[in-house]
């Protein structure tokens, strides 16, 4: 129960806590007096005394200042840049208890936020914990001592923008770690202050900017069967160990005459869509992965692959006929507008999937959805080793009754 008000937390400076669970997030959620104060980096049945960091009327956050008595799940974090780089959540718990704490915390932000009765997980799916990551972007900053200008490379700290030069980042791919690492002695001043990079299956490497070396050229990865070309401007899902899992659980093995694909990137769904539907729609806004879709379903022998670059708010009232048989959402993490929501539920698509990394706005529009679905399944990916965040993929069905509306 959250209580009326948090004015008792105005009256403290520090407190202690027992970390009850962990949120969406990864943040540790402790209670004093019955407020909620959300802790990052605390893992539960922690005891531990906090700094309060924020005072909101019914809740807080704080930051620990020392742990009194730690949680079981804790392990000492395997990277030394854990306590200052803003990349990683959760390398204090073992990798089993990650995957059981951010689960239940997406979980229950699914059930509390849509208010529907959901079936339980079909799947929790988790891949490499480690070495998993095939694009990241870095930051630079510029220093002068004695009249010497150097750079140094990192990630931001956690809530600011101030960097934290790195000398290792496990959850890199191996080949983008050590390019990670090389190029602060390829880079001269002035550098660029944010550099995007990605690493190719066979290990090319692409910068944008190009920098230290590392051009801004074309990669390619193979999922499910397709050649995916991209650079390191676009859209990519991150964990490669876990594009051909995700790919199966989002297309699964149903079939029809039509299929749409929103927010489509560079085709990663669409394309195995295209052996399953006679006629695919994919609708992005981005105009380079647009270019690389068109590219991409071309290449790949896919004249059933139709790509349309325009948002879909624009594209939705004219461009989604009525009653297709299958329909992709894989929005940015705010989720669905109004709008999209709204003709989605006019236009009767018989089967939706929707791809989430952000479960409170997938709760808002399965809340929204229910209206007319019924939610077959839903699967969890941890895309996001080390952080607090996962992938959702929730399958809906038209109901039969709204199906001869
Ligand atoms: C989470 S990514 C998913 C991409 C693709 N489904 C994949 O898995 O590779 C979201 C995509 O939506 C695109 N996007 C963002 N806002 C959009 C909008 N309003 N209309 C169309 N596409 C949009 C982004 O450029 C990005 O490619």
């Amino acid at each position: 129960m959250v209580p009326p008000s948090g004015f008792r937390l105005v009256e403290v400076e520090t407190l202690e806590l027992e970390i009850e669970k962990l949120i969406d997030g990864g943040d540790g959620l402790g209670r004093h007096d019955g407020i909620p104060v959300f802790v990052p980096r605390s893992a539960p049945g922690d005891r531990v005394r906090v700094r309060l960091t924020e005072r909101k009327p019914g809740y807080g956050r704080g930051e620990i200042i020392e742990l009194l008595v730690p949680g079981p799940d804790r392990r000492e974090p395997p990277c030394p840049h854990f306590a200052e780089c803003g990349g990683c959540d959760l390398q204090h718990l073992d990798e089993a208890a990650q995957l059981r704490h951010k689960s239940s915390a997406v979980w229950e932000t699914l059930v509390r936020l849509s208010g529907l009765k959901l079936p339980p997980p079909r799947a929790i799916v988790a891949g490499d914990a480690w070495g998993w990551r095939l694009r990241t972007q870095v930051h630079t900053v510029t220093s002068e001592k004695d009249g010497i200008a150097t750079v140094e490379v990192g990630y931001h700290a956690r809530g600011s923008h101030r960097v934290v030069p790195v000398r290792r980042c496990p959850v890199l791919l191996p080949e983008l770690e050590r390019a990670v690492l090389g190029l602060e002695a390829a880079l001269t001043p002035p550098a660029p202050q944010r550099i995007d990079l990605a690493v190719g299956d066979d290990g090319t490497l692409a910068a944008a900017p190009p920098a230290g070396g590392i051009e801004g050229g074309e990669l390619v990865r193979s999922v499910a069967g397709y050649d995916l070309r991209f650079d390191a401007r676009c859209f990519f899902q991150g964990h490669a160990g876990l594009l051909e899992e995700l790919v199966e659980q989002v297309v699964g093995d149903w079939e029809g005459e039509t299929a749409c694909d929103l927010y489509g990137g560079v085709g990663l769904f669409a394309l195995p869509l295209s052996a399953r539907y006679a006629e695919v729609t994919l609708v992005e806004s981005d105009r380079l992965a647009v270019r690389y879709a068109r590219r991409n379903a071309r290449l790949a022998g896919r004249d059933n692959v139709q790509v349309v670059g325009q948002a879909v708010q624009s594209w939705i009232r004219e461009g989604l006929a009525e009653g297709v048989d299958r329909l992709v959402l894989d929005p940015p993490r705010e989720g669905l507008g109004l709008l999209v929501r709204r003709l989605v539920l006019m236009r009767r698509p018989r089967r939706l999937t929707y791809v989430s990394c952000h479960p409170a706005a997938l709760a808002r529009d399965l809340a929204d959805l229910a209206e007319a679905y019924e939610i077959e399944s839903i699967a969890l990916l941890d895309l996001f080793p080390q952080t607090g965040h996962m992938e959702v993929v929730a399958q809906l069905v038209l109901r039969a009754v709204d199906a001869q509306a």
